[in-house]
């Protein structure tokens, strides 16, 4: 696992960006995972600017959403469908249709994520996987006690996670209870996992992902056993990362063998 601890927000998303367009440059049909939530906003809106000036291209790219509210109709302002289409395709020029979400106004909903599970295989599997953290650990919407072999399926939303996304919808009780959500071994299947995590509400959780054990309690310990993971946070996300000076001087030293 990498981490690397920049100053601010802006440096996160700086640095994000950095890695998400030297894919695109390598790869410009590159399969990315997307996520929304605040934090990965000002990386999407720091893509933008250099599609603007012109450094990168997203025609070509394809993304998977990394989970979808159940229960909202599909033209709520809080479907991560539009979320996704608003905040980052519309911003970074990704075409709509190149956006995939699982369709969770199909009738038969373990069918519609099988197809899920299926349609990501398809593409080739996910390049690139943007992630939050919970303040509970979560990562997708899998909620502490998830299988850390799950795939794409419904599950049941904390209050924390719904107290947490209040704000978007006015008050807890309008917050869906459920979503569909790419399983943890589902994200595991990404061949590079990008987790960003800024603010000091957040230095708990990503000491415990990062360093604590690994535990369904906290799922997003999981990634620890991923061979390709980059976890980029600002100094008050890491303020509690007992080995915070090792990673600045992992990046400080640079070289490109540095392990990841
Ligand atoms: C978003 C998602 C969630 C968020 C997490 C953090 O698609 O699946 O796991 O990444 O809840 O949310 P923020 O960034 O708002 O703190």
């Amino acid at each position: 696992m990498e981490v690397v601890i920049t100053e601010d927000v802006d440096a996160v998303a700086g640095r994000a960006a950095d890695i998400v367009v030297a894919l695109l440059r390598s790869r410009p049909g590159a399969v990315l995972g997307v996520a929304t939530g605040s934090t990965p906003l000002p990386t999407y809106l720091e893509l933008g600017r250099r599609v603007a000036a012109g450094e990168v291209s997203f025609e070509r790219c394809r993304a998977f959403l990394l989970d979808e509210y159940i229960g909202l109709p599909p033209d709520h302002p809080e479907c991560y469908a539009n979320v996704v289409r608003r905040r980052f395709a519309d911003v970074v020029g990704l075409p709509p249709h190149h956006v995939a979400g699982p369709d969770v106004w199909a009738p038969d909903l373990s069918a519609a994520c099988a197809a899920y599970e299926d349609a990501i295989v398809s593409a080739g599997g996910i390049d690139l996987q943007l992630l939050g953290i919970g303040a509970d650990g979560h990562i997708g919407f899998n909620e502490p006690g998830s299988s850390l072999a799950s795939l794409t399926r419904p599950t049941t939303l904390t209050s924390v996670t719904r107290g947490a996304n209040a704000h978007r919808f006015g008050s807890i009780d309008d917050v869906p209870r459920h979503a569909v959500t790419q399983g943890v071994a589902t994200i595991g299947r990404a061949r590079h996992v990008l987790l960003l995590a800024t603010g000091a509400h957040k230095s708990s959780i990503v000491a415990a992902a990062v360093e604590g054990p690994i535990t369904a309690m906290v799922p997003a310990s999981a990634l620890q056993l991923h061979p390709h993971v980059t976890v980029v946070v600002d100094e008050a996300a890491a303020s509690r990362l007992s080995l915070a000076d090792y990673y600045r001087e992992i990046e400080a030293a640079g070289p490109a063998w540095r392990p990841a």
